[in-house]
């Protein structure tokens, strides 16, 4: 596991998502560091068992904010929770996707999924970004995906979404680095997380090996750590992509023609 400096990315982190997978992960990682966590995520009782279990093992604090990042005016029950805490690190990792075809999908479920994956990074970026430069220290990661790296039919909203949080983080990257806050992003390729069957992966059918959590949270903080700019290069990025694309699109239509009633 990696050693986080409390003095640079203590003594709060904020993580996203961290209900499940790869956000619990980071918190957990944080909280074995010693760093007090904030923890944010629409389940509230997953959430209290996770600051429960962080505080019983690693003796640190740990706040809850149970809130849809799907919906606009995140930043009021964020702020709320954090305006007294010292945070350092800010874990931008929540992010859902909606496997279909585009023009069947409903509206409204895309347009809250842009507002997730988009418009709650940028709300996150920006207010945490203007804090840990006048602090002049600490950082961000964002969570973006390897399908970041092009359009991938059947989740084209999805994919869209993702090369948001991977350009911003790119760029904050540099404009943050005079101020001393280290900006990197994480690029997931396959994760073993409840997100793989839930988009209707088949885990024994993908071209690549899923990794655990832990090896992707290592990755990340390696990449924070070293202030590189995210975990995969953008020509690494794209050849996984390439890699993978036929045969997730494959398991998707596959699983979209299961789902359709017999005629
Ligand atoms: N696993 C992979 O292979 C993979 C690949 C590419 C990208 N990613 C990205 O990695 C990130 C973490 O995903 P994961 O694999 O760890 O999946 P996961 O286990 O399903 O976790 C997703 C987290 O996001 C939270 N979340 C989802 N919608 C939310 C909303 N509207 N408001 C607040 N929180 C919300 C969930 O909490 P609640 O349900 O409690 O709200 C959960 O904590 C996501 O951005 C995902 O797109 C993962």
């Amino acid at each position: 596991m990696k050693q986080l400096d409390k003095h640079v990315y203590g003594p709060w982190a904020l993580v996203t998502g961290a209900s499940s997978g790869i956000g619990e992960e980071f918190a957990r990682q944080a909280a074995a560091n010693g760093i007090n966590v904030v923890l944010l995520a629409r389940r509230e009782e997953r959430l209290k068992e996770i600051a429960a279990a962080l505080t019983a093992r690693y003796d640190v604090q740990a706040r809850v904010v149970a809130v849809d990042l799907g919906r606009d005016g995140i930043l009021d029950p964020v702020t709320e929770a954090t305006d007294d805490l010292d945070i350092g690190l800010v874990v931008s990792n929540a992010g859902a996707g909606n496997p279909g075809p585009f023009i069947s999908l409903p509206r409204e479920r895309l347009r809250e999924i842009v507002q997730l994956n988009v418009i709650t990074h940028l709300d996150l970026a920006h207010h945490f970004g203007q804090r840990l430069a006048k602090r002049g220290r600490g950082g961000i990661v964002l969570v973006s995906a390897v399908a970041a790296a092009g359009g991938l039919p059947y989740m084209a909203n999805d994919s869209a979404t993702k090369a948001y949080p991977l350009n911003l983080g790119e760029a904050l990257h540099v404009e943050l680095r005079q101020a001393g806050v280290h900006v990197t992003v994480l690029v997931p390729v396959l994760v073993n997380t409840p997100v793989v069957a839930r988009i209707g992966l088949d885990k024994l059918g993908l071209p690549a090996e899923l990794i655990s959590t832990e090896q992707a949270v290592d990755e990340a903080l390696t990449s924070l750590l070293a202030n590189q700019v995210s975990t995969l290069t953008r020509t690494d990025m794209t050849a996984a992509f390439e890699d993978m694309k036929g045969a997730v699109v494959e398991m998707i239509q596959a699983r979209l023609a299961a789902a359709q009633p017999a005629h």
